[in-house]
This record gives C-alpha cells, structure tokens and sequence, in this order.
C-alpha cells in the first residue's frame, strides 16, 4: 500500500522550512532527488563501523568493505533484472557512464565516415562526448526528429537507421519533455540494422520498473542521486561480450591484472573500468536505496507519479498564458517543462522559491532541444516518490503569484 505521508517521513529534509517559515515543496528531483534515512544511515554504519578500502587489504574490516560494496552491486544489478552482476561497473554518474562507451568502445570500433543516431531531445551528457569523438574520428551524426507532441518520428528514425548507423544513443525519458520512449522497439529495430544500443537510463531507472534484460540493449547509464541514493556513484550496463571486447578507460590501481617496467594487463570485467578507490560509502548507499525503493515497489512509484502528474497537467493547463512542452500527461514520467507569458523562467524560479517552492529554470542541459522548438530557456516541475496533489496545489498558488507580480493581467 503505497503511503505518501508514511514515506515523506522517511526524508529528513522535509522536517526543514524555507525562507524562515515555508513548506518545502520540492519539485526539482530531475535534477537530483531528496535522500531517505535509510540511505544516509548505511552510508554513517560503514563510516562509523566497517570502513577500509576494498579489494585491497587481508583484514576483517577490507573483507567486510569489499562484501559489502559487492553485494550492492548485486542487488543493482537484480534491481534492472541484469542475471550478471559483472556486466555492470561502477562510475561516478550517468555522464562518465556516456563517457566511457565512447571513449573506450567508440575509439577502439568507429571508425571515419560512420554514422552514429542520436535524437533531438538528448541531454548535452549524450551529445557532447559523440560530438567530441565526432571531432577526434570523423565521424557523421544523424539525429531523429521530434514531432509536434514531443515524441520521437519513428518513420524518420526508421529512414535514419538506412545509413547504417554504427550507434543509436538516446534517452528512455526526456529530463524537459518528459517523454518515455520506446526503448525495445527502437533497439530491435537497431539491431536489425546492425547498430549497438546506447540508452541514458538517467530519468527512467528512477520512476519506472526498468528491464534490462527485457529491452534487448547493449549498453544503459543511470546515476544513484536521482534515485534517493547519494551522488558520484553512477552504472554502466554493458554486455558481457561488448565489455570484454573494450579498451580501459582510466588507468591506475585494480584495473589492472599485472604491470611490468614494459607494459601492464587488464583485470577482468567490471574491475578493468573501475581504476583507482571507488566510491565505496556512495555504492553502499546506492545498494541501500535500491532496497528502499524495491520495499515500496517501482510499480508503485510509478502509479503515484503518474497521478502527480495527471493532476499537476490538468490544474497548470487551466491557467491563462501557460504552455506546456511535450507530450499528453498519459505519455510522459514526472517531468513538466513549461512557458509562462514573456516572463523569463530564473524570475518564475525565484519567485516560486520565495514561496518554498523549488523548480528548475533554464534549458536543463538541453539547449539543441530548446532550439529545435524555438524557446529560449523554460520552467521545469519534476516530480517524484514524496510529491502530493498538495505540492501541486502550491505550485499553482505560486504561478498565479508570480502573474501578479508582473501583472500579467488576467488572473
Ligand atoms: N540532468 C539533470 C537535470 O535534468 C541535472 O536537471
């Protein structure tokens, strides 16, 4: 039975006012979510109980370390349905996650004149690093178009997938639009081309039972802050077969199985990407917040979210002057990114902040996106496990307060 006080509970953060007096309504976990107890205090038991690095040392306190920061492993990988806990590597975030395929599968198998597909709705941490390999290897990129309602043009991507794309790269859920793609379809359709699958599982893994095992891809990248888990600890799945064939990425301690005067050799999978000490205490909170979440069911999250959201896009689509972007609320997660009159979205933030209220202003690391749709910067709710209808209906308050104060007359 999913119970949103019982749950709000659990986040010490809401026990703190805003601006001396104010509720905290957080509307900003897009960008990074609020943590639960629960986390916190596995991540304070290994400080104050267990702690040593792992892999390393012949001492009870290193075995206890290296079991626990293990078995976390385990359990994330149980948590995307992955049956090989080896296909999945610890990084810092989403971000290092694209990175790393790029660097250490794209450098070694494209090579010039490839195309690689990517969308317009992609966050710049899957544009940049194939623009950067694009720049270093000679490399085309191709990009599927957005129609109207902010869903990917799947005739236009099945034209696309005729140049034979090495990659397709690209979101499960949009972090402006809020759009979920159809990420099995579209690696079928992939793989059927030839291509390897690259999905950024960032704003998916958190709000929606994921599958990896089910959606067919070769490679997903999802980060623990926006899942309740603390930041620097980030995943990439790949397929065994893919991550054997890969060069390292960073050189240093446990990556490496021998190093001579002449010349070193690589460690097994997931260690031959995971050089130097890891995040240890960060993926001992990640496996603990993979456990909260699992106790109240991914399913549930969703359920709950969907019904923010269907509220929230119902009463913001009431008030005069506010254009929503992106597809209807029955076919997006979480996320609402909006336009309000000619009032620039950092003077709608900081007004909503005055009331407690915290939102995301700007182009939320999307600028092609915002291009492509002729809007300069936008207004960005985001909802997550904790929300309430009352959030919702504070956010309207403080809309309206905002027309107000810039006397966007009919209110
Ligand atoms: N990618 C994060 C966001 O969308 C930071 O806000």
């Amino acid at each position: 039975m999913f119970d949103v006080s019982t749950i709000r509970d659990d986040f010490p953060i809401f026990n703190r006012k805003i601006h001396g007096n104010k509720r905290l309504v957080y509307l900003d976990s897009a960008a990074s979510s609020q943590k639960p107890q629960q986390v916190l205090d596995a991540m304070d038991r290994l400080y104050t109980h267990d702690y040593a690095n792992i892999h390393r040392g012949i001492h009870e306190l290193a075995e206890e370390a290296t079991a626990q920061f293990e078995d976390a492993r385990n359990r994330i990988a149980d948590f995307i349905g992955v049956q090989d806990s080896t296909e999945i590597v610890f990084t810092r975030n989403t971000t290092e996650s694209i990175n790393l395929v790029a660097h250490a599968w794209g450098r070694k198998y494209l090579n010039p004149g490839d195309h690689i597909l990517l969308t317009e709705m992609e966050h710049h941490s899957n544009l940049v690093p194939w623009y950067m390999l694009a720049q270093e290897k000679g490399l085309t990129i191709d990009f599927i178009p957005i129609t109207a309602d902010g869903l990917l043009n799947m005739d236009q991507f099945n034209i696309l997938l005729n140049k034979q794309p090495k990659l397709v790269s690209f979101t499960h859920v949009s972090n402006v639009l809020g759009t979920i793609n159809p990420v099995a379809e579209i690696t079928a359709l992939s793989h059927q081309a030839g291509a390897v699958v690259l999905v950024d599982g960032a704003q998916s893994v958190p709000h929606l039972p994921v599958d990896i095992e089910h959606l067919g891809v070769d490679f997903y990248a999802f980060s623990a802050h926006k899942m309740c888990g603390p930041t620097g600890i980030g995943i990439l799945y790949g397929k065994r077969v893919l991550l054997e064939g890969m060069n390292p990425f960073l050189g240093g301690g446990d990556m490496i199985k021998k190093v001579t005067f002449e010349d070193f050799s690589v460690n097994e999978i997931p260690y031959k990407f995971e050089a130097g000490t890891s995040a240890i205490a960060e993926a001992i909170g990640f496996g603990a917040a993979v456990d909260y979440l699992n106790a109240i069911g991914m399913q549930a999250i969703h359920d709950h979210e969907k019904e923010v959201t269907k509220y929230a896009y119902e009463q913001l689509a009431t008030i005069p002057g506010l254009q929503m972007m992106g597809p209807a609320a029955d076919q997006r997660g979480g996320v609402i990114s909006f336009e309000l009159d000619d009032i620039h979205p950092h003077d709608i933030a900081q007004i909503l902040d005055a009331q407690g209220i915290a939102v995301r202003a700007g182009h939320h690391c999307a600028m092609p996106l915002h291009q492509r749709l002729k809007v300069q910067a936008s207004t960005r709710v985001s909802f997550y496990l904790y929300n309430t209808s009352e959030d919702v209906d504070d956010l309207v308050k403080g809309i309206y307060k905002v027309k107000e104060i810039f006397g966007r007359g009919d209110v």
